[in-house]
This record gives C-alpha cells, structure tokens and sequence, in this order.
C-alpha cells in the first residue's frame, strides 16, 4: 500500500467505468446487473483512492448520449447513483469534497435535491475531490462555458480579447481544480467519448483489458505503475 501511495498522492485521475454490459452477458444476466456490480466496484475504488491521498478523481457514470438506452437501463443507472447518494456515502467519515459534473436540470428533482445538498455539506472538506460525472459530456461543458463568457460580454463585464484560458477554466465544472494526470478506461476501448475534452489536452490515457465490474484495487496499482512509466512532456523536450 505504502509504494502505491507514494505513486498516487496528490494526483488527478478520470475513470471511464466501462463494460459492464459485456460483463453482464457474459454471464447470461441483465445489463441492470452489470450496473448494480459496476456501482459496488466504484465504491470501494473510491475508498482506496481516498486511501492513496489522491487530489481528485472523476468518474463517468452516465454520458449526454447514454439517454439513447432503453428507459429501463436508465432508471437502472439514475437508482443506483441516487441509492449511493443517500444510503452509501458517507459526507461526514469519507472527507471528500463532492462534485457533480453535468447538466442536472434533466435529472429527477429529488436527485437534483440530494446532489445540491451533497456539494453543500462537503464544500468545506480537507480531502479529495470526489466528481461524478452524471448528464455529462466534454462539448456540452465547454458549450456551456462559452456561453457563461458571452453573456458577460454582452453585459459589458468583460472584453472578448479579455478571455483567458483561466479564465475558461472557472466556468467548467471542475473549477479550481487539477487536470487529469492520467485517464484511464477499462474494457479494453481507446477512447475518450466526449469524457473531460478539455481537461485532458495532456492527460495520459491508460486502456486496461478487464471489465469495470471485475476491475480491482490491484488494478488500479496496475495503472498508477503504468502512468509512473509514462515520459511526459506537456509539448517540450
Ligand atoms: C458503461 O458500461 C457504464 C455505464 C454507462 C453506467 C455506469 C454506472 C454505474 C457504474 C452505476 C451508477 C453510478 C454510480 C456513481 C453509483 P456499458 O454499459 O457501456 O458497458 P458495455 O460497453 O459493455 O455495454
């Protein structure tokens, strides 16, 4: 644990909880199933990221295209992350501080209402930021983020020459905190699927060949020994 803490601590890390599906019909299940395992592995995945002393991580947990499943697979998902929210996540022991990335004007009004009072009683924790991205996509945040700057030039509260990237940066959901250092899907797929576009400019991209629901804490000691290999360069030498 100690080695996987000195490589861990303080970093920013994206998890694209994938193959859940696949793992569910490999076993002749549902695809509720997979989701309902899905949701136990990100919750001790979450405990052993606070664990490590990460700064943060974000989980894609339900895409602006995953409205596209069928409607019983949705209500699946949106029960499982409110079941989290009131039952399995404790504010006060886990120390995190929790925050939702995404459009939630489409969600449910009780979960509007759990999530706002989630970010509430957190904003003020020491430890990691614990984001879950729900309703999200990259384009839609950077959409939203140009239109938030507009507005302000329309008001005559600012120049458009005036728009700077950290400025940018304020208006994304992950306001004030670090890029991804790495960004890892398991499942086997390389790629981003609209997942922090303009977070991840220079975010490694780890690919791991196992399933979400059967991906371990070794796992992600796996991936953390993989970023440690990784030369980064951010555009130098
Ligand atoms: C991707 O696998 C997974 C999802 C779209 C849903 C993820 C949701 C959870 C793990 C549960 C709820 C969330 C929380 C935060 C408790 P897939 O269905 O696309 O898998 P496939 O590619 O194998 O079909």
């Amino acid at each position: 644990m100690e080695e996987y803490q000195q490589l861990a601590k303080g970093l920013s890390v994206g998890i694209i909880m994938d193959g859940n599906g696949r793992w569910a019909k490999q076993r002749g299940l549902p695809r509720t199933a997979g989701h309902k395992k899905g949701a136990e592995v990100f919750r001790d995945i979450v405990r052993y990221c606070n664990d490590l002393g990460m700064s943060s991580v974000t989980f894609y947990a339900f895409s602006t295209e995953n409205w596209a499943r069928p409607t019983e697979e949705v209500e699946s998902i949106m029960r499982l992350f409110g079941n989290y929210l009131t039952m399995a996540y404790d504010y006060k022991k886990e120390n995190n501080r929790l925050v939702f990335l995404g459009d939630r004007s489409r969600l449910s009004k009780s979960l509007q209402d759990k999530m706002n009072d989630l970010e509430e009683k957190t904003k003020n924790n020491t430890g990691m930021f614990l984001n879950i991205a729900v309703n999200y996509g990259g384009r839609q945040e950077i959409l939203r983020a140009a239109q938030t700057l507009a507005q302000r030039v329309k008001d005559g509260q600012l120049e458009p020459q005036d728009i700077t990237q950290e400025l940018f940066e304020d208006c994304l959901y992950t306001r004030g905190q670090k890029d991804p250092d790495f960004i890892l899907r398991p499942s086997g797929e390389m790629r981003l699927s609209n997942f922090m576009l303009w977070q991840a400019s220079y975010s490694e991209f780890i690919s791991m060949d196992v399933l979400w629901p059967d991906f371990r804490r070794e796992d992600l000691d796996r991936a953390l020994q993989e970023f440690q290999k990784r030369s980064r360069r951010f555009g130098g030498l």
